[in-house]
């Protein structure tokens, strides 16, 4: 039982490592585009790093369990689509997108970290459930900062996006027909 339990949070501590690699990945890659919005940019910059250390963390406590680094997969394949906003990166409110984004994928880590000190809990393992709360408290920092100004980014960034979208998407985003 207790077996079981342990190859459970090592499976989990896993799935948290590859997350927090795409966190950094999908982050840095947000940077170039928060340029003109410094507090967001500082946020997201500060939170890659965070995401790094985190990562780092993961990876040293799946070592202490006795799994190779090197079978890590970093593809987790989050399938919840929360890549996608990134590929529209050339739309004025793409900002808010990524605004949007974090704030959905910063809830996916909080509830992983819930489920994971949970499983910690059941399988006695000590170590693991203090470093879930450990990350988790970063991530609730994090959320409660884009909680407190993802209305305040939108109301930035939306009137300087309508003259673009009233110029491309004059149909309210639908393909316009043929020959119009
Ligand atoms: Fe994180």
């Amino acid at each position: 039982m207790r077996q079981t339990g342990n190859a459970t949070v090592l499976l989990w501590l896993r799935d948290a490592h590859a997350m927090e690699s795409q966190s950094v990945q999908m982050l840095t890659t947000q940077l170039p585009s928060l340029i003109g919005f410094p507090a967001f940019h500082e946020s997201v910059k500060a939170h890659a790093e965070l995401s790094r250390e985190q990562r780092d963390r993961l990876g040293a406590r799946i070592a202490e369990l006795g799994q190779a680094s090197s079978l890590l997969r970093d593809g987790f394949g989050m399938a919840l689509g929360l890549t996608a906003p990134m590929m529209i990166a050339a739309l004025p409110d793409n900002v808010v997108r990524s605004a949007v984004t974090n704030y959905a994928f910063e809830h996916l880590e909080i509830g992983t970290y819930r489920a994971l000190i949970g499983l910690a809990e059941q399988a006695g393992d000590r170590e693991t459930r203090k470093l879930a709360e450990f990350i988790l408290a970063q991530e609730l920092e994090m959320a409660a900062w884009l909680e407190e100004h993802l209305a305040a980014i939108a109301g930035e960034v939306l009137p300087r996006a309508t003259a673009v979208h009233e110029a491309f998407f004059p149909f309210g985003g639908m393909v316009p027909p043929m020959g119009l």
